[in-house]
Formats: structure tokens, sequence, C-alpha cells
């Protein structure tokens, strides 16, 4: 079933609409380091103006645990708005407020007073049931915004019409969450490439050393019997790690330490921070083979020149390639762009999570909430 738009709330003028908009953005001293996700919606908010809404947004920033944390104030993405989107009007972070995560009536009835209308923009988030995502949708007359349907199409498209080979690149530290959607991939895709910190919980459950590196011990388990049933068909793990000595500091080559390339066995005490030179070929070669390709996640502690190189040769392969390249993720988005090779892609979505799961599963909890409000009021 489709997702209800915009053309779908009918006449706007005069009603105030709650804009769910993911204004999670990289902030560096304070500052936003890159404003793509504000910039994406700004075309949303002008058509609302134009329209004649008064536009309320909300967003959350980072991970909160349900109180205010200065740090995390949308101050700074307010102060953007008021320049590039005068006249909207942006609440505070949602999740300061723990309803917000742990989806309380109380939370939507909150954030739905005096609003008329919810729109749907924040497709970076639309994988999770959070109040601001699944709640609004029950109670108000609600649609996905232009920048979630166009998301949803090129994702779906990848998803169902997937020129082949399909080769998904993996990195990224976090493995909680992208289990599920990584093994679901492997049965869309041809190949899945595995890099990032996220490896190293995989090298550990294939029975591998690997030293001091960071890895998810909860989810030894689950990826050993997810190597067991995926085999080495389509699953590909580094076969070298570039290694930190105890003694060093990622971010800070002042402090010493040594830099050496292992196998896929790391000695005691050496930390894994990047791929190795075979495994960055090895993953290059792949893209460069693929007719399509989806990348998420950096392949190494890139924000450390020393270790960029596995997450630079991937994002050179993934802009180089003929086949159709589409790139979810702040981090990977940021390499490529750091490179100046954020225009090489064809889709650079602005959901990292979000892209994956959609990917991997078809649907999302933000998806399922616009289409059955829909349903309801039919
Ligand atoms: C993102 O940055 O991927 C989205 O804003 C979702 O953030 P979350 O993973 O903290 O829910």
């Amino acid at each position: 079933m489709r997702l209800p738009q915009i053309t779908d709330l009918g006449d706007l003028s005069g009603k105030r609409v709650l804009v769910r908009a993911d204004f999670n953005v990289p902030l560096q001293n304070g500052d936003i380091s890159d404003d793509v996700r504000i910039q994406r919606v700004l075309p949303t908010f002008e058509m609302l103006q134009s329209a004649g809404a008064q536009v309320r947004a909300c967003s959350h920033l980072g991970r909160p645990a349900g109180r205010a944390e200065k740090s995390l104030s949308l101050s700074p993405v307010r102060a953007s708005l008021s320049k590039l989107a005068p006249g909207v009007e942006l609440l505070e972070n949602l999740r300061f407020d723990p309803g917000e995560v742990e989806c309380r009536d109380s939370t939507v009835d909150r954030l739905i007073s005096g609003c008329d209308a919810f729109l749907n923009e924040a497709f970076g988030v639309s994988h999770r049931a959070h109040a601001s995502v699944v709640g609004p949708p029950g109670r108000l007359p609600s649609a996905a915004g232009p920048l979630l349907v166009h998301e949803v199409e090129e994702l779906l498209a990848l998803r169902t019409a997937a020129p082949r080979p399909f080769v998904v690149v993996l990195g990224g530290a976090k493995l909680a969450g992208k289990l599920e959607a990584a093994e679901a991939l492997c049965e869309i895709a041809d190949e899945v490439l595995i890099g990032g910190a996220l490896c190293f919980t995989f090298l550990a459950a294939a029975g591998h050393s690997i030293g001091a590196s960071f890895y998810n011990v909860e989810h030894i388990d689950v990826c050993r019997e997810f190597l067991r049933r995926s085999g080495s068909s389509t699953l590909t793990l580094p076969e070298d790690i570039v290694g930190l000595s105890a003694s060093g500091c990622i971010g800070d080559p002042t402090a010493g330490g040594e830099v050496r390339v292992f196998g896929a066995d790391l000695p005691m005490g050496w930390r894994g921070v990047d791929i190795g030179p075979a495994t960055a070929a090895r993953f290059a070669d792949r893209i460069g083979e693929a007719a399509s390709v989806f990348w998420n996640g950096p392949m190494g502690a890139f924000e450390d020149p020393r270790f960029a190189f596995g997450t630079r040769a991937v994002a050179e392969a993934v802009a180089a390639t003929p086949a159709r390249t589409v790139v979810g993720g702040g981090d990977s988005a940021d390499a490529l762009r750091g490179l100046g090779l954020g225009e090489a892609v064809d889709y650079l979505s602005t959901g990292g999570g979000a892209a994956m799961d959609l990917l991997a599963s078809g649907d999302l909890p933000g998806l399922a909430a616009l289409r059955s409000s829909w349903r309801s009021a039919a």
C-alpha cells in the first residue's frame, strides 16, 4: 500500500503541521559541522509554508538518556533554521523526555497538542518505534514528506530490483541493531563485505584472536550461528587488519604507540583500527565488479588520518564503480564528502540504520504507522 503524501492532507491553509525531522546533525564545539540533514528538509518547509501552513518541527539529537543535556540542545539547529527557514518553530530535543524512546501516550499527547496534521520527514529515525515517529499517525491526519517518500523509493528499488551482482559493504562500530539487518542482507545481496569495528565480533566468533579490539561479547553466539548458516559464500570478513599497540591512542599520534598490519589474528594488547591493505584491495575489486552497491559505515577509525586508508579505499571504489551506488549513514557520507566524492554516488541517503533496515526488511515502523493511519481513516 502506498504511503499517504502531502497532497492527501488536503487544504493546509491556516493549519499547524507537526513535522518530525531528523536533525541529528554532527556538532563540533557546539557548531554544526555538516548541515545536509537540515538542507534536505528545507524544500518541505517551503512547500508547507507556501500552502499557508504554520510549521512546528521536532527532532532528536544524539542519545541523551531521557533528561536534558546542554550539549545536546537543538539550539544550534534552531539558530540555523531561523536563517534558512524563517517562521519554522523547532521544539527542544525530543529525547530529553524519556517518553519519546519509551513511546508513552502522554508524550504523544503533548507533542500533537495544538497541531492539525503530521508529516514524517525523518527517514533516518523511521526504524525506531518512538513516540514522535509512530504516535502522531494514530491521532492526526498524517503523511510522508517528499524526502521520506524519495528515500523509500530509492531503497526499495534496490531491494527489489538491484542489478546483479549486488554487493553490500558494512562497517561502523555498532553491531547492535545491525546484526538482524546484516543477516537479512545476506539473503538479498550476492556478497556482504564486513569491515569497521563490527568485524571484530565476527572475527572472534570465527575463532580468530582479536587482541584488545572493541567487540560485542553478547553477540558472539549469534554471529557464530550466522557464520555457520551463511557459510563463506556471501559474507566476507577481513583477511588483514591494521593494529595499534597498547600505548597508542586513536586521534593522537603524539601519544606514541606502534601501528602494524597483521593477518586476521591480532596479538594480545593490540587494537584493530582499520582493515588492512589486502582487504581494502579485495573490497575495492568486489565493488568494481558489482552492478549495484550499498555501503553503510566506515572501515576503521577514519577520523584519525593514520587509520583512514580502508575507508578511503572503499569510498574511492564506490565513487569509481560503474555500478548503481547507494550510500547510507552519516559517517560514510562524511568520508565521501571529505574526499570530494559526495557527488560521485547515485544516491546518498540521510539514514544509516534506517536505510539498512528498510533494505533488509522492506518496511519500517514509521512507514507502517503512516499506512495504518490512512487505512483506519478510510
Ligand atoms: C541516525 O543518525 O542514524 C538517526 O538520527 C537515528 O539516530 P539513533 O540511532 O540515535 O536512533
